[in-house]
């Protein structure tokens, strides 16, 4: 097991301290971190949000969340009892700039690391940060934690970075992709830039298409408001499955260090072949699920769940087509798709490789499937690599995929991190290798916006598609004309 390097002492302000993202996942990963002496006793996480709960209504919140997002193995009382020593609240309305800004800053400490963590609604992103500014918080040693959705297009995003960049310096600003802190996501830069044989197969030569998959099988889960404003597209494509198509699509990087990284990765967003008006047609499809049934329990239609009658043209599926122009990306299609109320959790990127030239085996011997590399991000992260091999015994030669697997659970046989340990940790240490920039959020909404503009125009609607199924059946034809078909081999 890796070795825990601990932090210094630390101020972390999260904004929004009695909302879902605080209690469900920002404090458990602050307890993981402290309780395997990571995040040092003398550390101080403090709550800020309109509410009067005070100190001990903080804690006794984060206890109770402790206590539903923790497993009950990893929970000791007394680990319990010093973690929450370490928070403090502050009752403040952060978009008024004579709230107790002067209490605040007799908390924190000058010396320290400021890590300001903005887990509010991303309107209040613009406000709170002029506020932070205004009243003097802002120390060369501070760093502000933005959330998404970064803008709901390219000129509110900017909007949106130009008032955080008015106060705070870019390589202070922290903007989370939840997807980059996962160990599969990491471990693509270890698969592709630790190993020799990968990157020499990671061309257009060898290489026929690439799928990328985020499948949920939630519906709205109370965030109907948010959701129905956005879609899917904006929700998950923008950020979560575009940074994932960049770690495949980038070239090497010279270092890891942060810049160098995410230059790569800039490059491949610039790269995508922006979508005309007609390539919204064909290239892309959007969805809308109605009622059905996942694990043979019914679930209803994206309407009720938005608890209305009123038509909406929200997509909460998406299958597109997009292509990277660059000379190793020639003919490389990537296909990429995301929804809700699909049969099943997923998150996979697959790695499709060529069929054979020329085969000296008889066509009977087996069902042909190309090698695939599949990087599994969720449920099980894993890596598996599928081989054409030999079915044991005699009776003749007969030839079936085998997969050749990592599983990363059952290889290293230790608890694996949530995301956000990852990232809050990287804040504090002030790294930024694994969040956004500023230009890559831009250039990101920059490809979206067309398809978005389009769809806008047209006058058909999303397609409707029965809840636990893989999206319309226009997604299957999408690939399909191409001569490909997804993969759905998930176990
Ligand atoms: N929840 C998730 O799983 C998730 C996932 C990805 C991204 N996000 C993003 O994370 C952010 C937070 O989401 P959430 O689900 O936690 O929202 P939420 O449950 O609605 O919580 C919002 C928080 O903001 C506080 N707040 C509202 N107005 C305030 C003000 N003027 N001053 C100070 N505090 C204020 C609220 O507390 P008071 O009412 O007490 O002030 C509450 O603590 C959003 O940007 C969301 O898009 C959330």
């Amino acid at each position: 097991m890796a070795k825990i390097i601990p932090v210094d002492a630390f101020d972390c302000v999260v904004f929004g301290a009695t909302g879902d993202l605080t209690l469900r996942k920002l404090l458990p990963a602050l307890y993981y971190r402290f309780r395997d002496g990571q995040v040092p006793p003398d550390a101080r996480i403090i709550g800020a949000a309109r509410s009067d709960i005070g100190d001990d209504g903080f804690r006794k919140r984060a206890d109770t969340a402790l206590k539903h997002h923790v497993a009950a193995a990893d929970l000791d009382p007394d680990i319990v009892s010093r973690f929450c020593a370490c928070l403090h609240y502050v009752r403040l309305d952060a978009t008024q700039p004579d709230a107790e800004w002067d209490g605040l800053r007799q908390m924190l400490d000058q010396a320290r690391v400021r890590v300001f963590y903005l887990a509010t609604s991303p309107d209040l992103y613009g406000p709170v940060c002029r506020n932070l500014g205004r009243a003097g918080l802002v120390t060369p040693l501070s760093r502000v934690v933005l959330e998404k959705p970064i803008g709901h297009d390219l000129a509110s995003a900017r909007e949106v970075n130009n008032r955080v960049g008015d106060v705070f310096d870019e390589t202070q600003i922290f903007r989370i992709d939840h997807y980059l802190g996962k160990e599969t996501v990491q471990n693509l830069l270890a698969l592709r830039f630790a190993n020799s044989i990968f990157e020499r197969l990671w061309t257009t030569d060898v290489i026929d298409h690439v799928q990328i998959t985020v499948a949920e099988t939630v519906g709205l889960e109370g965030r109907g408001g948010y959701f129905d404003k956005a879609g899917v597209l904006r929700d998950m494509v923008q950020n979560h499955l575009l940074q994932l198509l960049c770690l495949i699509a980038m070239e090497p990087p010279v270092s890891l260090e942060a810049d160098r990284v995410r230059d790569e990765k800039l490059k491949v967003l610039r790269a995508l072949r922006p979508f005309e008006p007609h390539d919204a047609v064909a290239l892309t499809v959007r969805g809308q699920y109605t009622q059905g049934a996942i694990d043979g329990k019914p679930v209803p239609g994206y309407l009720a769940d938005l608890g209305t009658n009123d038509p909406s043209h929200t997509e909460t599926f998406v299958a597109l087509k997009a292509e990277v122009r660059t000379w190793r990306w020639a003919n490389v299609p990537f296909y990429l798709r995301t929804g809700k109320r699909l049969p099943t959790k997923v998150s996979e990127i697959v790695v499709q490789f060529r069929a054979l030239p020329f085969s000296i085996f008889p066509p009977e011997a087996a069902e042909w499937q190309p090698n695939r590399l599949i990087i599994r991000l969720q449920p099980q992260e894993g890596i598996r690599l599928e081989m054409m091999t030999k079915d044991p015994g005699p009776g003749g030669l007969r030839l079936s995929p085998t997969g050749l697997d990592i599983r990363f659970d059952a290889a290293f046989n230790i608890r694996f991190p949530d995301a956000y340990e990852r990232l809050l940790m990287d804040t504090v240490r002030g790294n930024p290798t694994l969040f956004m920039r500023r230009d890559e959020v831009e250039a990101a909404w920059a490809w979206v916006e067309p398809i978005l503009d389009s769809w806008a125009g047209r006058p058909d609607h999303p397609r409707p598609y029965s809840a636990g199924t893989w999206g319309p059946t226009a997604a299957i034809a999408l690939i399909e004309r191409d001569g490909r078909t997804w993969h759905e081999g998930f176990e």
